[in-house]
């Protein structure tokens, strides 16, 4: 290995020959042993990205490194390095389960090895239908065929092209703790999606990728810290039909004639606690406050409603 450096993309654009530009100037690092959510509306650019860095899309401008060896001048080098699970499913396959994924492996050029294969299929629950033809198996279960086939030659970095797509809530949960096991074991993951709650449940950190551009990346904690304002719900024992003026100022709104919406943002120098001692100043009586935060959904609306 020549870097600590996972994935490093450069000014990456690629435009389709029908004129349609997917990718627009991406700049990105992978850090080793992360989980990356690549988040993003259907033609976005996600599969545009990770199809870039796998040589499976020739891109337009840029450079892409992989462990510091570059995708197109060490193309085998790098490839070798990666586990692509595919947006599209090739499972019509009468071969076994097994043989499937051992071949897989043998096209990386990696010596046959039954007790890896015997191991990866154990880790997915795939162990009991090794016999099984591919095209006999369930959605959930061809995709885990899939991270299989991915996983046959020992990558260091796994992508999966929105894993959770037709898999029901049951196998995606058990899809989630599969891939955090695999982070357990030092594999750098990068995930697209276009499930807030997936990449809100995964990641380390999240890209917002928006019509070919990378908006945003940051820390899942820090998207939601320094977007996800919170809200206080203040249910007032008496109706109001306004409030008094001192509130000028203050981020507080009438949401109904007994509730009150107060936004905690950080730039706010008025705490929830100057809201009620206020209130009690004008005896305008407090029942009961809740509180809730902005999901991600919300955040992602706004940062895309912005740009
Ligand atoms: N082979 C192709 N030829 C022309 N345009 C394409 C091709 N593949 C994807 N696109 C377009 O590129 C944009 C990005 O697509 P894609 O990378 O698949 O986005 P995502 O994976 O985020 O849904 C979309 O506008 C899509 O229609
Ligand atoms: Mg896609």
């Amino acid at each position: 290995m020549k870097h600590t450096k996972v994935i490093k993309i450069e000014g990456l654009d690629k435009l389709y020959k029908d004129g349609t530009m997917a990718l627009i100037n991406i700049n990105l690092n992978v850090k080793k042993g992360e989980i990356f959510a690549l988040l993003g509306p259907n033609g976005a650019g996600k599969t545009s990205l990770i199809n870039s860095v796998c040589g499976i899309v020739k891109f337009s401008k840029g450079n892409i490194q992989v462990f510091g060896y570059d995708v197109l001048k060490e193309y085998r080098k790098s490839r070798s390095l990666i586990g692509l699970v595919p947006q599209e499913l090739t499972t019509d396959s009468f071969e076994t389960v097994q043989n499937t994924v051992s071949f897989s492996r043998g096209l990386f050029g990696k010596k046959k090895c039954d007790i890896k294969i015997e191991n990866i299929l154990k880790n997915l629950s795939l162990w009991d239908k090794r016999k099984s033809q591919i095209r006999t198996l369930s959605g959930g279960m061809k995709r885990r065929v899939m991270i299989a086939k991915a996983l046959s030659h020992e990558p260091e970095i796994l992508f999966l092209d929105e894993p959770s797509a037709g898999v029901d809530v049951e196998l995606r949960k058990s899809m989630w703790n599969q891939i955090r096991n695999l982070k357990k074991s030092g594999v750098t993951i990068i995930l697209t999606t276009h499930y807030i709650e997936e990449a809100e449940e995964m990641a380390d950190r999240i890209g917002i990728l928006n019509k070919g551009k990378l908006i945003m990346v940051e820390r899942k904690n820090r998207i939601m810290k320094n977007l996800g304002k919170k809200i206080f719900e203040i249910t007032l024992k008496k109706n109001i039909k306004s409030l008094p003026s001192v509130f000028n100022g203050f981020d507080l709104e009438i949401y109904s004639d007994t509730k009150l919406i107060y936004y905690n943002n950080p730039k706010n120098s008025k705490t929830i606690v100057d809201v009620l001692d206020k209130l009690k100043l004008h005896s305008i009586d407090v029942e009961d406050i809740t509180t809730k935060r902005n999901s991600l959904e919300e955040i992602f609306i706004n940062i895309v409603g912005q740009k």
